[in-house]
Protein backbone atom coordinates (compact mmCIF):
# COMPACT_ATOMS: atom_id res chain seq x y z
CA UNK A 1 0.00 0.00 0.00
CA UNK A 2 1.09 3.90 -0.79
CA UNK A 3 0.08 7.16 -0.62
CA UNK A 4 -0.12 8.13 -4.37
CA UNK A 5 -4.38 8.15 -4.40
CA UNK A 6 -6.56 9.59 -6.32
CA UNK A 7 -8.94 11.99 -4.58
CA UNK A 8 -11.74 13.42 -7.13
CA UNK A 9 -9.95 12.57 -9.88
CA UNK A 10 -6.61 13.89 -9.17
CA UNK A 11 -3.53 12.24 -7.93
CA UNK A 12 -2.52 13.28 -4.57
CA UNK A 13 0.72 12.75 -2.05
CA UNK A 14 -0.44 11.73 0.64
CA UNK A 15 -2.79 15.52 1.56
CA UNK A 16 -0.81 17.29 -1.63
CA UNK A 17 -2.39 17.80 -5.59
CA UNK A 18 1.33 16.33 -7.63
CA UNK A 19 -0.41 18.59 -10.31
CA UNK A 20 0.40 21.28 -7.64
CA UNK A 21 3.78 20.46 -6.93
CA UNK A 22 4.19 19.90 -10.72
CA UNK A 23 3.59 23.56 -11.38
CA UNK A 24 5.97 24.71 -8.98
CA UNK A 25 8.63 22.90 -9.53
CA UNK A 26 8.80 21.61 -13.04
CA UNK A 27 9.08 18.51 -14.43
CA UNK A 28 10.25 15.18 -14.50
CA UNK A 29 10.58 15.15 -10.85
CA UNK A 30 11.24 12.51 -8.04
CA UNK A 31 8.39 12.55 -5.47
CA UNK A 32 8.18 10.46 -2.12
CA UNK A 33 5.67 10.33 0.57
CA UNK A 34 6.98 10.00 4.24
CA UNK A 35 3.73 7.75 5.08
CA UNK A 36 4.97 5.53 2.90
CA UNK A 37 8.53 4.97 3.83
CA UNK A 38 7.57 4.69 7.13
CA UNK A 39 4.71 2.71 7.00
CA UNK A 40 7.29 -0.08 5.08
CA UNK A 41 9.73 0.38 7.80
CA UNK A 42 7.64 -0.35 10.39
CA UNK A 43 6.61 -3.21 8.28
CA UNK A 44 9.95 -5.44 8.41
CA UNK A 45 10.64 -4.17 12.05
CA UNK A 46 7.40 -5.60 13.34
CA UNK A 47 8.50 -8.81 11.22
CA UNK A 48 10.87 -9.30 13.46
CA UNK A 49 9.88 -8.12 16.65
CA UNK A 50 9.92 -11.74 17.73
CA UNK A 51 13.64 -11.23 18.44
CA UNK A 52 16.05 -9.15 18.50
CA UNK A 53 16.79 -7.55 15.21
CA UNK A 54 17.93 -4.66 13.35
CA UNK A 55 16.89 -3.35 9.76
CA UNK A 56 19.50 -1.77 7.83
CA UNK A 57 17.94 -0.01 5.27
CA UNK A 58 20.05 -0.61 1.95
CA UNK A 59 20.29 2.62 0.84
CA UNK A 60 21.59 2.06 -2.41
CA UNK A 61 17.86 1.92 -3.46
CA UNK A 62 17.17 5.81 -2.50
CA UNK A 63 19.88 7.67 0.12
CA UNK A 64 18.62 11.40 -0.30
CA UNK A 65 19.10 12.76 3.12
CA UNK A 66 16.16 13.40 3.87
CA UNK A 67 14.82 9.68 3.35
CA UNK A 68 17.70 8.62 5.01
CA UNK A 69 17.11 10.73 7.99
CA UNK A 70 13.37 9.67 7.88
CA UNK A 71 14.63 6.16 8.48
CA UNK A 72 17.29 6.72 11.02
CA UNK A 73 14.26 8.64 13.41
CA UNK A 74 12.36 5.60 13.36
CA UNK A 75 15.32 3.33 14.43
CA UNK A 76 16.40 2.10 10.97
CA UNK A 77 19.88 0.73 10.65
CA UNK A 78 21.89 1.49 7.07
CA UNK A 79 23.41 -0.63 4.62
CA UNK A 80 25.87 1.11 2.83
CA UNK A 81 28.16 0.00 0.35
CA UNK A 82 30.82 2.55 -0.83
CA UNK A 83 33.02 5.20 1.20
CA UNK A 84 30.21 7.48 -0.51
CA UNK A 85 26.86 6.11 1.23
CA UNK A 86 28.68 5.64 4.24
CA UNK A 87 29.29 9.55 4.33
CA UNK A 88 25.95 9.63 3.61
CA UNK A 89 25.00 7.72 6.60
CA UNK A 90 27.27 9.20 9.11
CA UNK A 91 25.56 13.00 7.76
CA UNK A 92 21.88 11.77 8.29
CA UNK A 93 22.72 11.20 11.76
CA UNK A 94 23.23 7.59 11.69
CA UNK A 95 25.31 6.36 14.34
CA UNK A 96 28.21 4.23 13.50
CA UNK A 97 26.80 1.07 15.20
CA UNK A 98 24.13 0.81 13.40
CA UNK A 99 26.23 1.02 10.08
CA UNK A 100 26.51 -2.07 8.13
CA UNK A 101 29.17 -2.24 5.54
CA UNK A 102 28.89 -4.44 2.47
CA UNK A 103 29.89 -5.08 -1.19
CA UNK A 104 32.36 -6.94 -3.01
CA UNK A 105 35.39 -4.56 -3.58
CA UNK A 106 35.72 -2.22 -0.47
CA UNK A 107 39.16 -0.12 -0.87
CA UNK A 108 41.59 0.43 1.52
CA UNK A 109 40.29 3.76 1.76
CA UNK A 110 36.99 3.09 2.19
CA UNK A 111 38.15 0.27 5.15
CA UNK A 112 39.66 3.11 6.96
CA UNK A 113 37.46 5.52 6.94
CA UNK A 114 34.42 3.42 8.23
CA UNK A 115 37.10 1.87 11.08
CA UNK A 116 37.74 5.76 11.90
CA UNK A 117 34.20 6.86 11.89
CA UNK A 118 32.73 3.39 13.60
CA UNK A 119 31.20 0.37 12.40
CA UNK A 120 28.56 -2.19 13.36
CA UNK A 121 30.08 -4.69 11.27
CA UNK A 122 31.80 -5.17 7.68
CA UNK A 123 30.23 -7.74 5.21
CA UNK A 124 32.99 -9.64 4.08
CA UNK A 125 33.50 -10.95 0.37
CA UNK A 126 36.55 -12.50 0.21
CA UNK A 127 39.87 -13.60 1.51
CA UNK A 128 42.15 -10.56 0.54
CA UNK A 129 39.45 -8.38 1.37
CA UNK A 130 39.64 -9.74 4.84
CA UNK A 131 43.26 -9.40 4.86
CA UNK A 132 43.11 -6.07 4.21
CA UNK A 133 40.45 -5.48 6.85
CA UNK A 134 42.58 -7.01 9.25
CA UNK A 135 45.40 -4.68 8.63
CA UNK A 136 43.88 -1.71 8.51
CA UNK A 137 42.38 -2.59 11.83
CA UNK A 138 45.65 -3.38 13.43
CA UNK A 139 47.65 0.06 11.98
CA UNK A 140 44.15 1.55 13.87
CA UNK A 141 44.91 -0.33 17.00
CA UNK A 142 40.95 -1.51 16.05
CA UNK A 143 39.07 -4.74 16.29
CA UNK A 144 36.40 -4.54 14.01
CA UNK A 145 33.53 -7.25 13.93
CA UNK A 146 33.11 -8.95 10.92
CA UNK A 147 30.52 -11.58 8.99
CA UNK A 148 31.34 -13.43 6.00
CA UNK A 149 28.84 -13.86 3.40
CA UNK A 150 28.54 -16.93 2.11
CA UNK A 151 27.06 -17.75 -1.58
CA UNK A 152 24.44 -20.37 -0.96
CA UNK A 153 24.66 -21.18 -4.92
CA UNK A 154 20.68 -20.65 -4.95
CA UNK A 155 18.87 -19.83 -7.94
CA UNK A 156 16.95 -16.28 -6.64
CA UNK A 157 14.83 -16.52 -9.26
CA UNK A 158 14.47 -13.24 -10.75
CA UNK A 159 16.09 -10.93 -13.39
CA UNK A 160 19.85 -12.24 -14.17
CA UNK A 161 21.08 -8.81 -14.07
CA UNK A 162 20.29 -8.95 -9.99
CA UNK A 163 20.68 -12.19 -8.86
CA UNK A 164 23.31 -12.52 -6.60
CA UNK A 165 23.47 -16.03 -4.73
CA UNK A 166 24.37 -18.22 -7.81
CA UNK A 167 27.97 -19.68 -7.79
CA UNK A 168 28.85 -17.93 -11.30
CA UNK A 169 27.86 -14.39 -9.13
CA UNK A 170 30.94 -12.38 -7.98
CA UNK A 171 29.64 -12.01 -4.56
CA UNK A 172 30.55 -13.78 -1.43
CA UNK A 173 32.79 -16.68 -0.86
CA UNK A 174 31.41 -20.18 -1.94
CA UNK A 175 29.16 -22.12 1.33
CA UNK A 176 31.82 -25.01 0.19
CA UNK A 177 34.56 -23.40 1.60
CA UNK A 178 33.43 -21.22 4.35
CA UNK A 179 35.14 -23.36 7.59
CA UNK A 180 38.17 -22.63 5.96
CA UNK A 181 37.79 -19.11 5.65
CA UNK A 182 36.19 -18.67 8.86
CA UNK A 183 39.10 -20.49 10.32
CA UNK A 184 41.50 -18.12 8.62
CA UNK A 185 39.20 -15.26 9.84
CA UNK A 186 39.72 -16.60 13.17
CA UNK A 187 43.57 -16.36 12.95
CA UNK A 188 43.71 -12.73 11.51
CA UNK A 189 44.57 -10.04 14.31
CA UNK A 190 41.97 -6.95 13.93
CA UNK A 191 39.27 -8.44 13.74
CA UNK A 192 36.26 -10.19 15.54
CA UNK A 193 34.13 -12.99 13.72
CA UNK A 194 30.41 -12.35 14.89
CA UNK A 195 28.03 -14.04 12.10
CA UNK A 196 27.04 -14.94 8.94
CA UNK A 197 25.84 -12.75 5.80
CA UNK A 198 23.66 -13.72 2.84
CA UNK A 199 22.06 -11.79 0.35
CA UNK A 200 20.90 -13.86 -3.20
CA UNK A 201 19.49 -11.08 -5.07
CA UNK A 202 16.90 -8.48 -5.78
CA UNK A 203 13.10 -8.50 -6.42
CA UNK A 204 11.87 -12.32 -5.20
CA UNK A 205 8.74 -12.89 -5.60
CA UNK A 206 8.61 -16.00 -4.26
CA UNK A 207 9.67 -17.17 -0.29
CA UNK A 208 11.32 -20.26 -1.15
CA UNK A 209 14.62 -19.16 -2.58
CA UNK A 210 15.05 -17.27 0.65
CA UNK A 211 13.93 -20.35 2.72
CA UNK A 212 16.71 -22.30 0.77
CA UNK A 213 19.10 -19.64 1.33
CA UNK A 214 18.47 -19.53 5.27
CA UNK A 215 18.16 -23.23 5.64
CA UNK A 216 22.12 -23.33 4.43
CA UNK A 217 22.88 -20.31 7.14
CA UNK A 218 20.97 -22.42 9.74
CA UNK A 219 23.21 -25.31 9.13
CA UNK A 220 26.24 -23.32 8.27
CA UNK A 221 25.67 -21.50 11.87
CA UNK A 222 25.49 -25.20 13.73
CA UNK A 223 28.86 -26.30 11.59
CA UNK A 224 30.72 -23.24 12.64
CA UNK A 225 29.68 -23.23 16.15
CA UNK A 226 31.21 -26.63 16.40
CA UNK A 227 34.28 -25.44 15.28
CA UNK A 228 34.12 -23.45 18.50
CA UNK A 229 33.40 -19.88 16.57
CA UNK A 230 30.97 -17.47 18.09
CA UNK A 231 28.05 -16.89 15.75
CA UNK A 232 25.72 -13.90 17.78
CA UNK A 233 24.37 -12.27 14.28
CA UNK A 234 22.93 -13.36 10.90
CA UNK A 235 22.23 -10.70 8.35
CA UNK A 236 19.85 -12.37 5.85
CA UNK A 237 20.09 -9.50 3.23
CA UNK A 238 17.16 -7.81 1.43
CA UNK A 239 15.67 -8.76 -1.90
CA UNK A 240 11.79 -8.81 -0.92
CA UNK A 241 10.27 -8.16 -4.36
CA UNK A 242 7.28 -5.18 -4.82
CA UNK A 243 4.24 -5.99 -7.07
CA UNK A 244 5.11 -3.89 -10.05
CA UNK A 245 2.52 -4.81 -12.33
CA UNK A 246 -0.88 -4.49 -10.92
CA UNK A 247 -1.84 -8.24 -12.84
CA UNK A 248 1.49 -9.06 -11.09
CA UNK A 249 0.88 -11.86 -8.42
CA UNK A 250 1.38 -10.57 -5.37
CA UNK A 251 4.58 -10.81 -3.91
CA UNK A 252 4.83 -12.04 -0.17
CA UNK A 253 4.81 -9.23 2.10
CA UNK A 254 7.80 -8.49 5.03
CA UNK A 255 5.68 -10.43 7.65
CA UNK A 256 5.72 -13.29 5.83
CA UNK A 257 9.07 -12.63 5.45
CA UNK A 258 9.63 -12.36 9.28
CA UNK A 259 8.03 -15.25 9.94
CA UNK A 260 9.76 -17.53 7.59
CA UNK A 261 13.32 -15.84 9.14
CA UNK A 262 11.74 -17.15 12.35
CA UNK A 263 10.89 -20.82 11.26
CA UNK A 264 14.26 -21.26 9.58
CA UNK A 265 16.68 -19.84 11.83
CA UNK A 266 14.56 -18.50 14.54
CA UNK A 267 16.28 -21.82 17.03
CA UNK A 268 19.79 -20.24 16.78
CA UNK A 269 19.44 -17.70 19.26
CA UNK A 270 21.13 -14.63 16.81
CA UNK A 271 20.42 -11.26 16.44
CA UNK A 272 18.65 -10.96 13.36
CA UNK A 273 19.81 -8.10 10.67
CA UNK A 274 18.05 -7.44 7.36
CA UNK A 275 18.58 -5.28 4.47
CA UNK A 276 15.69 -4.47 2.34
CA UNK A 277 15.72 -1.66 0.00
CA UNK A 278 13.44 -1.76 -2.44
CA UNK A 279 10.05 -2.56 -0.31
CA UNK A 280 10.98 0.44 1.68
CA UNK A 281 11.48 2.87 -1.37
CA UNK A 282 9.83 1.09 -3.65
CA UNK A 283 6.22 2.54 -3.83
CA UNK A 284 7.14 5.49 -1.39
CA UNK A 285 8.49 7.38 -4.99
CA UNK A 286 7.11 8.07 -8.20
CA UNK A 287 8.51 10.40 -11.24
CA UNK A 288 6.11 12.86 -12.78
CA UNK A 289 6.66 13.90 -15.87
CA UNK A 290 4.75 15.77 -18.68
CA UNK A 291 3.91 14.70 -22.16
CA UNK A 292 5.71 16.74 -24.60
CA UNK A 293 3.61 15.53 -27.88
CA UNK A 294 1.42 12.86 -28.90
CA UNK A 295 3.39 11.79 -32.12
CA UNK A 296 1.62 9.37 -35.14
CA UNK A 297 4.29 7.43 -36.11
CA UNK A 298 3.49 4.35 -38.98
CA UNK A 299 0.67 1.69 -37.29
CA UNK A 300 1.86 3.76 -33.69
CA UNK A 301 1.19 6.56 -31.49
CA UNK A 302 4.19 7.53 -29.61
CA UNK A 303 3.85 9.61 -26.21
CA UNK A 304 6.88 11.79 -25.68
CA UNK A 305 7.50 12.36 -22.19
CA UNK A 306 9.67 15.08 -20.97
CA UNK A 307 11.15 12.14 -18.56
CA UNK A 308 13.86 9.96 -20.10
CA UNK A 309 16.32 6.71 -19.43
CA UNK A 310 18.51 9.13 -18.06
CA UNK A 311 15.82 9.54 -15.18
CA UNK A 312 14.92 6.11 -14.65
CA UNK A 313 16.87 3.67 -16.07
CA UNK A 314 15.04 0.33 -15.05
CA UNK A 315 12.81 -0.17 -18.03
CA UNK A 316 16.28 0.22 -20.66
CA UNK A 317 18.53 -1.70 -17.92
CA UNK A 318 15.96 -4.64 -16.85
CA UNK A 319 12.78 -4.08 -18.89
CA UNK A 320 11.29 -3.19 -16.54
CA UNK A 321 7.76 -2.59 -16.18
CA UNK A 322 6.27 0.43 -14.26
CA UNK A 323 2.79 1.30 -14.54
CA UNK A 324 2.45 4.80 -15.99
CA UNK A 325 -0.67 6.79 -15.04
CA UNK A 326 -2.36 10.08 -15.94
CA UNK A 327 -2.67 13.03 -12.94
CA UNK A 328 -5.77 13.51 -13.65
CA UNK A 329 -7.57 10.56 -13.97
CA UNK A 330 -9.72 9.46 -17.22
CA UNK A 331 -13.13 10.01 -17.22
CA UNK A 332 -15.02 6.97 -16.14
CA UNK A 333 -15.32 4.54 -19.07
CA UNK A 334 -12.91 6.31 -21.14
CA UNK A 335 -11.00 4.03 -23.95
CA UNK A 336 -8.02 2.72 -23.07
CA UNK A 337 -5.50 2.70 -27.03
CA UNK A 338 -2.07 1.25 -27.10
CA UNK A 339 0.84 4.07 -26.73
CA UNK A 340 4.79 3.45 -26.86
CA UNK A 341 5.81 5.67 -24.31
CA UNK A 342 9.45 6.47 -24.87
CA UNK A 343 11.59 9.33 -23.81
CA UNK A 344 13.47 12.63 -25.83
CA UNK A 345 17.26 10.77 -25.27
CA UNK A 346 18.92 9.81 -28.71
CA UNK A 347 18.26 6.34 -28.32
CA UNK A 348 15.81 3.62 -28.94
CA UNK A 349 16.47 2.49 -25.58
CA UNK A 350 14.52 5.48 -24.26
CA UNK A 351 11.51 3.57 -24.18
CA UNK A 352 9.48 3.25 -21.27
CA UNK A 353 6.66 0.93 -22.60
CA UNK A 354 6.09 -0.44 -25.78
CA UNK A 355 1.72 -0.54 -26.85
CA UNK A 356 0.81 0.40 -23.43
CA UNK A 357 -2.66 0.92 -23.20
CA UNK A 358 -3.95 4.54 -21.74
CA UNK A 359 -6.82 6.67 -21.42
CA UNK A 360 -6.48 9.82 -23.75
CA UNK A 361 -3.15 11.61 -23.02
CA UNK A 362 -2.82 15.21 -24.79
CA UNK A 363 0.21 17.28 -24.72
CA UNK A 364 1.14 19.19 -21.52
CA UNK A 365 -0.61 16.46 -19.44
CA UNK A 366 1.15 14.80 -16.74
CA UNK A 367 1.82 11.24 -15.94
CA UNK A 368 3.20 9.50 -12.62
CA UNK A 369 5.46 6.34 -13.08
CA UNK A 370 4.38 4.31 -10.27
CA UNK A 371 6.73 2.22 -7.99
CA UNK A 372 9.78 4.43 -8.97
CA UNK A 373 11.48 5.12 -5.70
CA UNK A 374 13.76 2.69 -5.08
CA UNK A 375 16.89 2.82 -8.17
CA UNK A 376 15.31 5.60 -9.38
CA UNK A 377 16.58 8.78 -8.74
CA UNK A 378 20.43 6.96 -7.88
CA UNK A 379 20.85 5.35 -10.98
CA UNK A 380 19.87 8.93 -13.06
CA UNK A 381 22.51 10.37 -14.95
CA UNK A 382 23.04 13.94 -16.84
CA UNK A 383 23.33 12.02 -20.13
CA UNK A 384 22.15 14.40 -23.21
CA UNK A 385 22.98 17.00 -20.55
CA UNK A 386 19.56 16.95 -18.94
CA UNK A 387 19.76 18.35 -14.92
CA UNK A 388 19.88 15.72 -12.70
CA UNK A 389 16.05 15.11 -11.89
CA UNK A 390 15.03 16.72 -8.47
CA UNK A 391 13.50 15.19 -5.76
CA UNK A 392 10.51 15.86 -3.78
CA UNK A 393 9.22 14.81 -0.59
CA UNK A 394 5.95 15.20 1.26
CA UNK A 395 4.60 14.50 4.47
CA UNK A 396 1.26 15.68 4.84
CA UNK A 397 0.04 18.35 3.56
CA UNK A 398 3.82 19.64 3.74
CA UNK A 399 6.19 19.63 0.75
CA UNK A 400 10.19 19.95 0.23
CA UNK A 401 12.49 19.89 -2.28
CA UNK A 402 15.23 17.78 -1.37
CA UNK A 403 16.89 17.99 -3.89
CA UNK A 404 16.98 20.58 -6.53
CA UNK A 405 17.31 20.77 -10.26
CA UNK A 406 20.33 22.21 -11.32
CA UNK A 407 20.93 24.67 -13.76
CA UNK A 408 22.91 24.60 -17.04
CA UNK A 409 25.28 26.64 -15.50
CA UNK A 410 26.18 24.95 -12.59
CA UNK A 411 25.74 21.56 -14.74
CA UNK A 412 28.91 23.27 -16.64
CA UNK A 413 30.63 25.02 -14.20
CA UNK A 414 31.51 21.22 -12.79
CA UNK A 415 34.02 20.92 -16.05
CA UNK A 416 36.93 22.59 -16.19
CA UNK A 417 39.37 24.34 -18.67
CA UNK A 418 42.79 22.35 -19.07
CA UNK A 419 45.37 25.50 -19.60
CA UNK A 420 46.27 24.39 -22.88
CA UNK A 421 42.48 25.79 -23.76
CA UNK A 422 41.96 28.19 -21.09
CA UNK A 423 44.24 30.67 -23.05
CA UNK A 424 44.75 30.79 -27.00
CA UNK A 425 47.87 29.29 -28.04
CA UNK A 426 50.04 31.74 -30.36
CA UNK A 427 49.34 29.21 -33.81
CA UNK A 428 45.60 29.69 -32.77
CA UNK A 429 45.95 33.18 -32.53
CA UNK A 430 47.94 33.59 -35.14
CA UNK A 431 45.78 31.89 -37.60
CA UNK A 432 42.75 34.08 -36.51
CA UNK A 433 44.18 37.17 -37.47
N1 LIG B 1 21.87 -6.05 0.38
C1 LIG B 1 22.77 -6.22 -0.61
C2 LIG B 1 24.08 -6.78 -0.29
C3 LIG B 1 22.44 -5.87 -1.93
O1 LIG B 1 23.31 -6.05 -2.91
C4 LIG B 1 21.16 -5.32 -2.21
C5 LIG B 1 20.78 -4.92 -3.56
C6 LIG B 1 20.26 -5.15 -1.13
C7 LIG B 1 20.66 -5.53 0.15
C8 LIG B 1 18.90 -4.56 -1.31
O2 LIG B 1 18.08 -5.35 -2.11
P1 LIG B 1 16.54 -4.96 -2.28
O3 LIG B 1 15.84 -5.19 -0.97
O4 LIG B 1 16.48 -3.54 -2.69
O5 LIG B 1 16.06 -5.87 -3.35
N2 LIG B 1 19.18 -1.61 -9.61
C9 LIG B 1 18.41 -2.84 -9.54
C10 LIG B 1 18.50 -3.49 -8.18
C11 LIG B 1 19.92 -3.78 -7.73
C12 LIG B 1 19.99 -4.40 -6.37
C13 LIG B 1 21.40 -4.50 -5.89
N3 LIG B 1 21.58 -5.00 -4.56
C14 LIG B 1 16.97 -2.55 -9.93
O6 LIG B 1 16.64 -1.41 -10.26
O7 LIG B 1 16.15 -3.45 -9.96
Amino acid sequence: MDHFLYRDGALFAEDVPVAEIAASVGTPFYLYSTATLVRHFRLFDEALSWGPHLVCYAMKAASNQAILKTLAAEGAGMDVVSGGEYARAKAAGVPGDRIVFSGVGKTEDEIRMAIEGGIRQFNVESEPEMAVISRVATDLGATVPITIRVNPDVDAKTHAKIATGKSENKFGIPIAKARDTYAEAARLPGLKVIGIDVHIGSQLTQLEPFEQAYKKVAELTETLRADGHEITRLDLGGGLGIPYARSNEAPPLPGDFGALIQRTVGHLGCEIEIEPGRLIAGNAGILVSRVIYVKEGEGRRFLILDGAMNDLIRPAMYDAHHEIVPVIEAEPGAELSPFDIVGPVCESGDTFAKGRLMPPLADGDLVAFRSAGAYGAVMASEYNTRPLVPEVMVKGDQVSVIRARPSYEEMIARDSIPDWLATPSNADSAAAE
